[in-house]
């Protein structure tokens, strides 16, 4: 049977590419946050996942305000990034595993999530960035990855409690799999941030560390709120944790904590990073 080692969830921010292309990670503004992975880089030195399943949103470089899918999952072997606009390197294409990918498509079709299938994705800052992270020094991402981009920028948005049961779906379908392969589930952006309007700027350290808080011990918290009230506690941005839910969803009720990181501010977000392992 396929194995779920556990879940890395992280905000995502262009800037990070930039600190990295400038290899200024260590000093006093980045060093803070680069940090929250050293435990990460041994853990998957330990553990060596086959495949990554990154709940992510695709921020324009994919889709484009008039074709928004709701649910959309990659269905190709290679997922390429492109320039988005923040002037930051691009990466080199990233591999993927379209059967490994339809097998999830189905599963999630079955257990009713019409899901959107993509046999062509490029993948943005909130997917590449946040494998860079993990594997900084690999130059191609080692691992299958498997995208599955939630829209959170064109309203209506999937409630948080959508998305949780969406990755609960996504974490049975992985463990019921006739394969010996390993799996690592991501989720990337948030905590709070709001890059628009008069609370640009905004953000809410005291409901962030209720929700890291939450993740271990009571995962499906968050999900008793609306997306209105989830935006007015972390921001119009900051909406992106409900990826977050997705990952922890999928790695189901035990879970170890490994390490958590809490910075603010990466750019304009309140950096948060987790690595949970799951417990069978
Ligand atoms: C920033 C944060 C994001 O989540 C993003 O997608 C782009 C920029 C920021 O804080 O600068
Ligand atoms: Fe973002």
């Amino acid at each position: 049977m396929a194995e779920i080692l556990g879940m890395v969830t992280t905000s995502h921010v262009p800037s990070i590419g930039n600190a990295i292309a400038k290899n200024i990670q260590h000093n006093a503004y980045w060093g803070p946050f680069f940090d929250g992975f050293k435990p990460i880089h041994h853990w998957l030195k330990d553990h060596q996942p086959d495949v990554v399943v990154v709940f992510y949103n695709d921020h324009g470089l994919n889709f484009f305000l008039d074709t928004i899918p709701t649910f959309s999952v990659g269905a190709a072997n290679q997922y390429v990034n492109e320039d988005e606009g923040w002037g930051i390197p691009t990466l080199p294409p990233y591999k993927g595993d379209a059967k490994l990918s339809w097998e999830i498509i189905e599963g999630l079709v079955q257990r009713e999530f019409d899901v959107a299938s993509c046999q062509k994705m490029k993948v943005d800052h909130a997917f590449t960035l946040p494998l860079k992270l993990l594997w900084p020094d690999e130059a191609v991402c080692p691992v299958i990855t498997i995208p599955i981009c939630i829209n959170t920028v064109q309203f209506p948005l999937p409630s948080a409690s959508r998305c949780y049961q969406l990755g609960k779906a996504v974490g049975e379908i992985i463990q019921s799999m006739d394969s010996d392969l390993k799996f690592l589930i991501m989720g990337t952006g948030g905590l709070s941030h709001q890059l628009d309007g008069e609370r640009a700027g905004f953000i809410n350290k005291q409901f962030d560390q209720e929700f890291l808080e939450s993740m271990v011990t009571h995962p499906a918290w968050a999900t008793q709120y609306t997306n209105h009230e989830l935006i007015e506690q972390v921001g119009t941005q900051g909406i992106e944790l409900i990826m977050w839910l997705a990952a922890r969803a999928a790695l189901g009720g035990h879970v170890k904590p490994i390490s958590t990181t809490y910075h603010v501010p990466i750019s304009n977000t309140a950096g948060g990073i987790m690595l949970l392992e799951h417990v069978n």
